[in-house]
């Protein structure tokens, strides 16, 4: 028997997200009221334009233009317009008029969370946001809740589904960089101008999201480093492959430990190469899934749908639920933990292993030079292969494997490198992560 009043939803936008969340409400409203306890009243949907042609049932009534009269009188916002404004705003009015936030928006969250979750805790609010990583993948609540008394070590994470499809592309087809975002851009994964997708904004924002829940520290967007896809080859992928690994866009939030003994944090989105044998190599075309190593939960995997309309709407649908229980139940929302204030280290902090390519004169002693170079930033070289040209230009190139190594230490080696007389190009360094 639900006894509670119903709850006033407000939705702000009806695009491929928000179309999808209110067909769900409004056809699916007695099964969501048995589940939260109460009813669900979608109060209004804001758009852009009222005009636009919309494949949903929302009534036209629910229709309208004037989101921040609609924000002010809802318990429940759903923020699916994304765009920094005019969400920013209105969520922020949102909260302080005492509704609770639901936002798949992680643009907003990795530029102005901070501002948004202290708006919320001063007022008791809750801002829910699943949806903003990986789409569909619960991934937010387990490290926002089933992890919170464990201590994540290391999240590997691919989690824009654009850049996953380009790289299976090339490494299953032998596609080229181009053609690869042109099918991609046909078969609407990418957008008209793909920018955010394969220059690694996309996951850095996502990076930050994460880095920020997993190690309870607030990890800001410019403080990720970033390499997008742009400069990976077909040969580089075909290479990889041949040495057993898969070459993936990967964000990665990790608990390191510098240099110089500081503790901290790194976040970073580059490509990289994947052994072959690791769950992620697996992850197909477009899908997306999230590897977290936690010191007592160990491995665990969160794969699926990282886009689209309706698989992301089920993970808004999931926080409306939450959300309206909490309403029914009362109390404050619980505020982000960032307790723990680790420094976010710079990439020359971190240790892994590297693929460096390179092109040499093929000629006595220039191998041993090669490996003084090495030897000298302390780098080891763990593989070395080499390939002699068949034009007769006496030019060979170089594959060379490392050990574990310090970023910056294998830095001042690549520029030694360019620098040395029987280097004639070095053409391409990949990491080597998920060993
Ligand atoms: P769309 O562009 O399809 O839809 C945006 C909606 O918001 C449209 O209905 C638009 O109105 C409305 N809108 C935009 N600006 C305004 C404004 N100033 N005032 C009022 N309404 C506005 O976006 P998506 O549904 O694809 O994405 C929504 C959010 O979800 C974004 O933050 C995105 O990053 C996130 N997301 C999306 C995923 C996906 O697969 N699409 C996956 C995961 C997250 P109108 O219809 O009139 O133009
Ligand atoms: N552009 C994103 C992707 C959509 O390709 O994964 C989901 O954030």
């Amino acid at each position: 028997m639900i006894e509670y009043r119903n709850l006033r939803i407000a939705l702000l936008g009806a695009g491929s997200v928000g179309s999808q969340v209110a067909d769900q409400i409004l056809q699916h409203g007695d099964e969501l009221a048995a589940r939260v306890g109460a009813g669900l009243e979608l109060i209004g949907v804001a758009v852009r334009n009222p005009k636009s042609a919309r494949e949903t049932s929302i009534p036209a009534h629910l229709i309208t233009t004037d989101a921040e009269t609609l924000v002010r009188n809802a318990d429940i916002v759903i923020e699916v317009m994304g765009g920094i404004e005019p969400a920013r705003t209105l969520i922020l009015s949102a909260i302080n008029a005492g509704a609770d936030v639901i936002t798949a928006n992680k643009a907003l969250l990795a530029h102005h969370g901070p501002e948004i979750f202290d708006a919320a805790a001063q007022v008791g609010a809750q801002v829910f946001y699943e949806a903003a990583v990986a789409g569909a993948i619960p991934i937010i609540r387990p490290l926002r809740e089933s992890l919170a008394g464990d201590r994540v070590n290391r999240i590997l994470g691919i989690v824009n589904g654009t850049t996953n499809f380009i790289l299976d592309r090339i490494d299953t087809y032998g596609e080229s960089m181009e053609s690869a975002l042109a099918m991609a851009t046909e078969l609407g994964y990418a957008e008209a101008d793909p920018t955010a997708d394969i220059e690694g904004f996309d996951a850095a924002q996502k990076a930050s999201i994460l880095a920020s829940l997993a190690f309870h520290t607030h990890v800001p967007v410019e403080s990720v480093y970033r390499e997008g896809i742009t400069g990976v080859t077909l040969e580089q992928v075909q290479e990889a492959r041949k040495s057993g690994y898969v070459v993936k866009l990967l964000a990665i939030a990790e608990r390191i430990v510098g240099p110089d003994g500081t503790e901290g944090v790194s976040a970073r989105v580059y490509p990289a190469m994947v052994p072959l044998s690791h769950p992620l190599a697996a992850v197909h075309g477009a899908y997306n899934a999230v590897f977290v190593q936690a010191e007592a939960a160990g491995s665990l995997m969160f794969y699926g749908a990282g886009a689209g309309g309706i698989q992301t709407a089920s993970a808004v649908l999931g926080d409306l639920v939450t959300a309206a229980r909490r309403h029914v139940i009362g109390g404050p929302g619980v505020a982000e933990s960032t307790h723990a204030t680790f420094p976010i280290l710079p990439i020359g902090a971190i240790h892994t292993r590297y693929h460096v390519s390179l092109d040499i004169k093929d000629a006595p002693g220039a191998l041993a030079e090669i490996a003084s170079i090495f030897a000298k930033q302390g780098v080891s070289v763990e593989s070395v292969e080499q390939k002699t040209a068949t034009d007769g230009s006496l030019t060979a190139t170089l594959v060379i494997g490392t050990h574990e190594a310090i970023e910056a230490d294998l830095a001042a080696t690549v520029e030694a490198l360019a620098a040395s007389p029987v280097v004639e190009h070095v053409s391409g360094v990949l990491r080597v992560e998920g060993l």
